[in-house]
């Protein structure tokens, strides 16, 4: 099983890139499973139905989230009817839609699930202890099972890629916009990367307009940001191979396109 994963799609620059690409990256990696991280989507804060419905329409199979999926409030009115949506599974009481979805892959199934760490974030509740109880379900369905790990801390994520190490297929980062290069496969057979990187504007600061967030820096002052709406784009992704067999990972590749590095079919 192959899966193509796309990180954080900011803005109509994003969404733009999506669209561009994802044909073209399908017709070079031949994914059976397309996920895309679309909780900046809508102008940089989380996603609206149509943007939902357009990336499904672009190729995507789930669309993961994270902790900026609730600033726009349309989210609240389709997330119940978005079969395909996933939103970080640890919440704390009762919050609408869910964080484990589950897509056809021919005879196999995968598990997407979406988790939220906590340093430097909003304390969710304990994401290791929530895939403990997450997983003692998923893992009597099926041993293929991707994590989009939506988080801050470099070191968080690194622990939980050991944490979830032989329990998972792969663990991915998603949130600082910025793709590592530590794409691996841990010992047990789990695909981790700390951070997958994000897919809109080239020219911001992970996404933003750079004056902005430069005048921040310098004067300590509150300042909106707002997002980059026209100039060159970035598009972030990882591919991974998974053996049909058991659902450990094979081979993990991440890669961007910019001017920098173009598109090469
Ligand atoms: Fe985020």
């Amino acid at each position: 099983m192959r899966i193509l994963f796309i990180g954080d799609v900011v803005g109509s620059i994003g969404r733009q890139a999506i669209s561009e690409y994802v044909p073209q990256l399908k017709k070079k990696y031949r994914p059976q499973v397309t996920i895309v991280n679309g909780e900046n989507a809508a102008s940089g804060r989380g996603i609206t139905e149509k943007i939902y419905k357009g990336f499904l329409q672009d190729g995507a199979d789930v669309v993961t989230l994270g902790n900026h999926a609730w600033d726009n409030r349309d989210l609240f009115e389709f997330i119940d009817d978005a079969k395909k949506l996933v939103r970080p599974a640890n919440f704390p009481g009762s919050v609408p839609g869910v964080g484990v979805v589950y897509t056809k892959v021919n005879q196999l199934e995968l598990a997407v699930i979406n988790l939220q760490a906590r340093t430097f974030m909003v304390a969710l509740d304990d994401p290791f202890t929530k895939m403990d109880e997450i997983l003692a379900q998923v893992g009597e369905r099926t041993p293929f099972i991707f994590v989009d790990f939506h988080g801050e801390a470099t070191s968080e994520k690194q622990a939980m890629g050991w944490y979830l190490d032989g329990r998972v297929s792969a663990v991915v980062g998603t949130h600082t916009h910025v793709q590592t290069n530590d794409a691996r496969i841990l010992p047990q057979g789990t695909a981790y990367l700390t951070d997958v990187g994000m897919t809109g504007p080239y020219d911001g600061v992970l996404g933003m307009k750079k004056e902005a967030v430069i005048e921040k820096f310098i004067t300590a002052l509150p300042r909106r940001f707002e997002v980059v709406e026209s100039g060159r784009s970035l598009l972030s992704a990882c591919v991974i191979d998974l053996d049909d067999q058991t659902g450990r990972a094979k081979k993990i590749q991440a890669f961007q396109i910019s001017e920098d590095r173009p598109f090469m079919m």
